[in-house]
C-alpha cells in the first residue's frame, strides 16, 4: 500500500495575553480544524499543531497593566484558551507553549545554525532608553505627540488617534510608559535579517510558486489577497528587520555579550511550530523531521491577515536561509470578521468571547461554529450579526438540517420499527435514481472544496443533502404512499436512511458534534470518508435507534439579551475612556457655590417635551429653575427630594422662564440621568465642597 500523504497543519500561536473571540476562531482556527479532520477522515498522515504564543511585548504590557508577572499572565491564558479550544470541538493534535524549556532550546539551536551561516548582520543604533527603569523601551513602550494629528497618546509604533505607522523616533515629547520620564537614545545592538538579499529568491516563491528553479506548489492555488499583500510588501522594497529585542521577557539571545537580549518574538513564535511538532511526535512515537524536512509533506499555514507577510515572507527566508526545512504549500489567510456594524476590539470589549459563548450556550457549539463557518471572512471582511445567527439556527440548522433527520428517523420507526427497509431495483423511478445522485455528488464536491479551502462552499454542499432529502421526501410523500406502494416507499426509506448517513459524514468536520449525535443515532460506526462515498453506509436489516433532538430554536429573547450585553460593554468604554478636563486650581473651584437643595414645586413646561419647571429651597432663599429632567422623572417623584444645586451659575432665560442656578445631575454613557441625594440626612442651604 502507498504510504498516505503527510500533512503538516498549523494554525497561528494565539498571544496568551487575552481570550479568545468569534473573530480568531471564525479566522483561522475552525478552518484549520475543518480541514484537518476531512484529512483524517481521509486517512491521511496529519500533524495539527497550535500552542501559545508567550512572549514579547505583547505579554509584557498585559502584565504590567493587571500589575502581574508575564509568567502568571501566560499561565493564566494558555489554560484558558486551551480549554475553550477543546470544548469548542478544535482538535489539535498539541498545544503547547513558547515559554517551555523545549522551544527555548529549540530557538536558540535554530538561532544558532543561523548565526553560523551569517545570516544575520549586527547594527548597532540609537533606541530610547528608560534611564529609572534601566532599560530599552519597546516601541509600545514609548508615548508621545503625533507628528500626523498631534493627538498627544500615540504609542512608538502607530497613533490610534489617526492610524499612521510611527517608529518611537518620529514621536515628539516622547515619554515611557514605565517610569513616566523622558527617554534618552542609546546605542544597542542587533542582530537584522537583510530580507533585500533574499528579494528574487522570495518574489519567485510567492509570484511563481518556484523555489530554487524548481516547481513548488501552483501559485493560482493561494487566495488572491493573500498573494495580493505578499507582492505589494515585496515591490516596496524588503528592509532588513531585527530579530533580535532588549526585553527581559522571552527567549535569550545565546551569545555572549547579549545580556539582556532577546529573540524578537516574530522569530521565535513560528519556530513554535518546529518546537511543538517535536514535542508531540516524540510523545507519539513519531519522527518530527518527516513533517519539517520532507519534500513531499505539505505544509499548511491557517492565519488571519495580520500575520500575511510573518508567514509568506519572513518565516520562509528564514526556513530556507536554515536550509533543511520545507516551505509552505499554501497560507490559506482569511480576513477580518466585524461584529455587528464595529471592528472586534479586545481593548474595548467589542467582542463575542469564546469562553463565554460556551457558558452561555451549553452544548451549542455547532450551532456557532455553522454560523461562523457560514460567514467566513475567506475572499473579504465579513460580519457576525446575533440576528443573523438566530435565523441561520432556526431556518437552516433546526428548519432543514434537523427537520429531515428527524422526520427520516420518525418514519422508520413508524413503518418498519427501526430497521432500514429494503430496496426492490425493479421498481426504482427516476426520482429515486436522481435523489441518490445527487447526494452522492454534493457529498463529493464538500470534500473537492476543503481541499480548495473553500469552507463555506464546502459547508452548502454539505447541507445539500438535506435539502435534496427534504425535496425528495415532499415530492414522492411516503406518507400517502405507504397505503398504495409499500415497496416504493421501503425505496424512499432506505434512500432517506443513506442521506442521512451521507450527511453525517459530509457535515461531520464542520459540526461535529452533530454528526456524532446522528451516528449513534443511526447506530453506526464512523467510517473513512471515500468508503462511505462508495457504498451505502446502512445494509438492509439494520435497526436504528433513537435521535436527541439537534437544535432548539433560538428566541429573539435571546438576541436582545446578547444585544443588551454589547451595548452595555459600549457604555462602560464610553464611561472609561472619558478623560479627565483641563486642570483647574483650588481657588477656581472655590468660585462654585455647590449646595444642597430641596424641591418644594413641580411641575412640566407646557409644550416641551423635556423640560421641568422647579421651585426649590436653597437655604437662604427660593429659586425657579427649569431643567431638562423631565423624560427622567416626573414632577410627583421628584417633589420633596433633596439634590446638589449650583447656586451662583448665571441666570438664563430658557422658553421665557428665567432659570436661576442648576440642578446637578449624573449621566450615564447612554443618556440615563440621575439626580444625586446625600446619603445622610441634610438641610437646605448645606454646603458641597
Ligand atoms: N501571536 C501572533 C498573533 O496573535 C501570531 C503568531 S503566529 C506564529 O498575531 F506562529 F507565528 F506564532
Ligand atoms: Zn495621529
Amino acid at each position: 500500500m502507498n504510504q498516505p500523504q503527510r500533512y503538516l497543519v498549523t494554525a497561528a500561536l494565539p498571544y496568551a495575553n487575552g481570550p479568545l473571540h468569534i473573530g480568531h476562531i471564525g479566522g483561522a482556527y475552525l478552518p484549520s480544524d475543518i480541514y484537518v479532520r476531512y484529512l483524517k477522515a481521509n486517512q491521511r498522515d496529519v500533524a495539527f499543531i497550535c500552542g501559545s504564543d508567550e512572549h514579547g511585548a505583547a505579554i509584557t504590557l498585559r502584565a504590567k497593566k493587571e500589575g502581574k508577572t508575564p509568567r502568571e499572565i501566560v499561565d493564566h491564558y494558555h489554560l484558558m484558551m486551551k480549554k475553550a479550544f477543546e470544548d469548542f470541538g478544535i482538535r489539535f493534535d498539541i498545544y503547547h507553549r513558547t515559554s517551555s524549556p523545549e522551544h527555548h532550546e529549540m530557538s536558540r539551536e535554530i538561532f544558532l545554525d543561523l548565526l553560523k551561516k551569517n545570516s544575520f548582520e549586527t547594527e548597532t543604533s540609537l533606541q530610547y532608553y528608560d534611564e529609572e527603569a534601566k532599560q530599552f523601551l519597546a516601541d509600545r513602550y514609548i508615548i508621545g505627540t503625533c507628528p500626523n494629528c498631534s493627538s498627544d497618546r500615540a504609542y512608538g509604533d502607530q497613533c490610534e488617534n489617526c492610524g499612521t505607522a510611527l517608529s518611537p523616533l518620529e514621536l515628539i515629547k516622547p515619554l515611557s510608559t514605565l517610569s513616566g520620564s523622558a527617554p534618552v537614545l542609546k546605542e544597542t545592538t542587533h542582530w537584522y535579517l537583510p530580507m533585500a538579499q533574499h528579494e528574487t529568491c522570495i518574489r519567485n516563491f510567492i509570484e511563481n510558486g518556484t523555489l530554487n528553479g524548481v516547481q513548488h506548489h501552483d501559485p493560482r492555488e493561494w487566495k488572491a489577497h493573500v498573494l495580493g499583500q505578499c507582492m505589494s510588501w515585496i515591490n516596496g522594497g524588503l528592509q532588513s528587520r531585527a530579530m533580535t529585542r532588549d526585553l527581559d521577557w522571552g527567549v535569550p539571545v545565546p551569545v555572549e555579550g547579549a545580556e539582556g537580549k532577546v529573540l524578537y518574538v516574530w522569530l521565535d513564535a513560528p519556530i513554535g511550530y518546529i518546537t511543538n511538532t517535536k514535542v508531540w511526535a516524540d510523545k507519539n512515537g513519531k519522527n518530527w523531521e518527516d513533517y519539517w524536512k520532507k519534500e513531499d509533506t505539505r505544509l499548511i499555514h491557517f492565519i488571519g491577515k495580520d500575520n500575511i507577510v510573518f508567514h509568506c515572507i519572513i518565516f520562509p527566508i528564514i526556513l530556507h536561509q536554515h536550509g533543511e526545512f520545507i516551505l509552505p504549500q499554501n497560507v490559506p489567510a482569511n480576513e477580518f470578521m466585524n461584529l455587528e456594524g464595529d471592528k472586534i476590539s479586545t481593548s474595548r470589549n467589542w467582542a463575542v468571547w469564546l469562553h463565554e459563548y460556551l457558558e452561555e450556550f451549553p452544548g451549542r457549539q455547532d450551532e456557532m461554529r455553522y454560523v461562523l463557518c457560514s460567514i467566513m471572512p475567506e475572499q473579504r471582511d465579513s460580519e457576525f450579526t446575533w440576528a443573523d445567527y438566530r435565523d441561520r439556527v432556526n431556518n437552516e440548522l433546526a428548519d432543514i438540517l434537523g427537520n429531515f433527520v428527524n422526520r427520516v428517523f420518525v418514519l422508520t420507526h413508524k413503518y418498519y420499527n427501526g430497521s432500514v427497509p429494503p430496496v426492490n431495483p425493479d421498481v426504482l423511478t427516476e426520482a429515486d435514481r436522481q435523489a441518490r445522485v445527487e447526494g452522492i455528488s454534493s457529498f463529493e464536491n464538500t470534500g473537492k472544496k476543503i481541499e480548495e479551502f473553500r469552507f463555506r462552499e464546502a459547508l452548502s454542499e454539505a447541507m445539500n443533502l438535506a435539502r435534496i432529502g427534504n425535496k425528495y421526501l415532499t415530492e414522492t410523500e411516503p406518507w400517502k404512499l405507504i397505503k398504495t406502494d409499500p415497496e416504493r416507499t421501503a425505496i424512499i426509506m432506505n434512500y432517506c436512511l443513506q442521506l442521512v448517513a451521507d450527511l453525517s459524514g459530509a457535515l461531520a468536520p464542520f459540526l461535529p458534534f452533530t454528526a456524532e449525535k446522528i451516528r449513534r443515532g443511526l447506530c453506526l460506526e464512523d467510517i473513512f470518508w471515500n468508503d462511505a462515498i462508495k457504498k451505502d453506509q446502512l445494509p438492509e436489516g439494520h435497526i436504528i435507534g433513537q435521535l436527541p433532538i439537534l437544535f432548539e430554536k433560538i428566541s429573539d429573547e435571546t438576541v436582545a439579551q446578547q444585544m443588551a450585553k454589547l451595548e452595555a460593554s459600549k457604555a462602560v468604554t464610553a464611561a472609561t475612556s472619558k478623560e479627565v478636563k483641563e486642570v483647574i486650581d483650588f481657588e477656581f473651584f472655590q468660585k462654585v457655590d455647590i449646595r444642597m437643595a430641596r424641591i418644594v414645586e413641580a411641575e412640566k413646561m407646557p409644550k416641551t417635551k423635556k423640560l421641568l419647571k422647579l421651585k426649590v429651597d436653597i437655604g437662604s432663599e427660593c429659586r425657579t429653575v427649569v431643567s431638562g429632567i423631565a423624560e427622567h422623572y416626573s414632577p410627583e417623584e421628584i417633589v420633596g427630594k433633596t439634590v446638589l444645586f449650583l447656586a451662583n451659575l448665571a441666570p438664563r432665560e430658557i422658553k421665557g422662564v428665567k432659570s436661576e442656578g442648576m440642578i446637578l445631575m449624573a449621566e450615564n454613557a447612554t443618556g440615563v440621568l440621575s439626580i444625586i441625594s446625600p446619603e445622610k440626612e441634610m438641610n437646605a442651604g448645606d454646603e458641597v465642597r
